[in-house]
């Protein structure tokens, strides 16, 4: 059974604005996607869904819902580096499932934009948009179980009951917050949670490959894997994680 309830959760979403950055909440019962939606208002806006029809992630991916079991949401900020917004939007995931009662050590960082369980299952993704004037910020994380995605996991999946409204009010609060933190906080407590370090990974940067074990992951500079050629240091930006190994 689904749990929105347009009328309540624009009242606690409002709520949940006050003191932050953000000064406006607009929840639809349906969309495409809250992307879409956000990418038309002013900076300090929010938008949820109770459903999105065409919910989209990263590198073309669909991202689906799976019928009203994700909180889904978008964020309406200043123009800023998109390292910095997907970092601290990661951060912010992370926080919000500490402020539900989950175990910190149960979930982690997975460059550049999802949270994870230590076993690889994804339980949330972030995506950034935008243009010079402003960004939109989208978090997607499952509440729920998701059946028709067998590689997700859901914070009733890792044992924090708990309703998408809640779920929307703590990102909020924890985007809020991350927002403000230095470039230095962000790249020290990403790399406190990142489930990736010390991992097999294979890597591309443009059209080349690197495989072998990643022993840093910075996102405002370089991952560095250790190859059977000796350690290559690659740049952040443009990076794509293609395989990993749990
Ligand atoms: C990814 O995993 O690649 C990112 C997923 C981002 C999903 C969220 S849900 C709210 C917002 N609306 C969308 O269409 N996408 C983002």
């Amino acid at each position: 059974m689904s749990d929105f309830d347009l009328e309540s959760w624009r009242v606690r979403l409002g709520e949940a604005c006050e003191g932050t950055r953000f000064s406006s909440a607009e929840v639809l019962p349906t969309c495409r996607s809250t992307q879409d939606v956000a990418a038309t208002l002013p900076t300090g806006s929010v938008v949820a869904a109770g459903e999105q029809s065409a919910g989209r992630g990263r590198r073309g991916r669909q991202w689906s819902d799976g019928g009203g079991r994700s909180a889904s949401i978008s964020f309406v900020v200043d123009s800023m580096a998109s390292a910095r917004l997907s970092t601290a939007s990661v951060l912010a995931v992370l926080d919000s499932i500490t402020s539900l009662g989950g175990r910190k050590s149960s979930v982690g960082c997975k460059f550049p934009n999802d949270v994870v369980d230590r076993g690889g299952l994804k339980l949330a993704g972030v995506l950034v948009e935008g243009n010079v004037d402003r960004m939109v910020i989208g978090i997607g994380l499952n509440v729920v179980p998701l059946a028709e995605e067998p590689a997700s996991i859901s914070l009733e999946g890792l044992g924090i009951h708990t309703t998408r409204i809640d779920v929307m009010k703590a990102l909020l609060r924890a985007l809020d917050r991350r927002l403000s933190c230095e470039v230095n906080r962000l790249r020290a407590d990403f790399a406190a949670n990142d489930v990736l370090l010390g991992r097999g990974v294979v890597l591309k940067h443009h059209q080349q490959r690197f495989t072998g074990t990643l022993v840093a992951c910075d996102p405002f500079g370089m991952l560095v894997v250790d190859t059977t050629e000796g350690h290559r240091a690659i740049p952040a930006e443009q990076c794509t994680i293609l395989e990993w190994s749990v």
